[in-house]
């Protein structure tokens, strides 16, 4: 069954479903944040919300968790409506909020142990900073730790209790590229172990690398769905042949002409074996090397943009970003 064809009936504890959302809406006064989303979610899957500043993903994804109140629209997590049973999933979920902070007076042990105190069937804290890397900092003062290593206590705590399912808002913004991959391992790790995911991140490579399915929000509502690999006909979309020629040296029309200031020549082919034959063919018989011949798809991020900027067109201002406060 693809997680398209459930229904809120099959939302529950044993189900396969772990977040189902239907018509969610969510204003802020005159600003309407989330405009009727709909989202399903399988057990087991790492689904990641994707959107320009202000689109509605932290607000979408603190409805989820409970810590907010919706306007309108159904939503269920693990069989719970978080609106109603917020203590009762609370139990079963992990939670990184976009800011956070936790007490930083305490070692970073003691603050995961802290927060395991909380569940029933907490997940022993060497094991969990284990898991996101803070075994070396774990006698630190939380105050004494970088930006990132931060960041990771925040992982930790929200692996504490051993949730089945983990809300992560932007888990690695300010990580430096090696931290980033290990928070990938972690994320994968859970994956490993079968618990679902949901994290939004503004990272196209993050996306690409940890979510079996992506949606894109833009101005509250969803533009697009699907995987990585296929959102919005990314791997049907025609391919560019790109390639560069020596100085003095022009190709027919057929084969494109010159774009950038790179001098490098594009064309979108309507048959790409076709043209690469003739191509290729054309070079050889005139003893021209094709330097740098590329054959490429969109980007995930090329999608995302392009997404993204039409549907901003339609938005109106209030759609801003607002500024954080730090909050627990
Ligand atoms: N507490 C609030 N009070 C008033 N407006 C809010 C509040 N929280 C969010 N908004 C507004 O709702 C809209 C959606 O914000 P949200 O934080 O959900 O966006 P986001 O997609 O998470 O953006 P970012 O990528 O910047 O984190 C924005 O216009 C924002 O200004
Ligand atoms: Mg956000």
């Amino acid at each position: 069954m693809s997680p398209e064809d459930l229904n809120p009936g099959d939302v529950g504890p044993g189900s396969e479903v772990a977040v189902l959302v239907r018509g969610l809406t969510k204003s802020y006064g005159n600003v309407h944040a989330v405009r009727g989303i709909d989202l399903t979610i399988a057990r087991g899957e790492v689904f990641a919300l994707l959107g320009p500043n202000g689109a509605g993903k932290t607000t979408t994804v603190e409805i989820l968790e409970g810590y907010r109140h919706r306007d309108g629209g159904q939503v269920e997590v693990l069989g719970f409506d978080p609106g109603r049973q917020r203590s009762r999933l609370k139990q079963q979920t992990g939670i990184v909020l976009q800011s956070t902070g936790v007490d930083s007076y305490l070692t970073v042990s003691e603050t995961v142990a802290m927060y395991a105190g909380y569940y029933p069937h907490p997940r022993p804290v060497e094991e969990v900073l284990e898991l996101v890397g803070l075994t070396e900092k774990r006698s630190s003062r939380v105050s004494r730790l970088s930006g990132g290593q931060q960041r990771r206590l925040d992982v930790a705590v929200a692996l504490a209790g051993d949730p089945e399912l983990l809300f992560l808002d932007e888990p690695t913004t300010g990580f430096d590229p090696s931290a980033r991959r290990e928070a990938w391992q972690v994320v994968e790790n859970l994956a490993a172990l079968g618990k679902t995911v949901l994290l939004t991140t503004h990272y196209m490579d993050e996306a690409e690398h940890l979510a079996n399915r992506v949606a894109v929000i833009a101005g509250g509502r969803i533009v697009a769905e699907g995987t990585p690999a296929t959102l919005a006909g990314r791997d049907t979309a025609r391919v560019v042949v790109s390639y560069r020629l020596p100085d003095g040296v022009s190709a027919p029309p057929e084969f494109g002409g010159p774009t950038g200031p790179e001098g490098r020549i594009e064309f979108m082919p309507d048959d790409l074996t076709a043209a690469l034959h003739r191509l290729t063919g054309w070079a050889l018989d005139h003893g021209v090397s094709l330097d740098a011949l590329r054959i490429s798809r969109p980007s995930l991020e090329d999608v995302y943009l392009q997404l993204t900027d039409s549907a901003s067109g339609a938005q109106p201002a209030e759609a801003s970003s607002k500024s954080k406060g730090k909050r627990r």
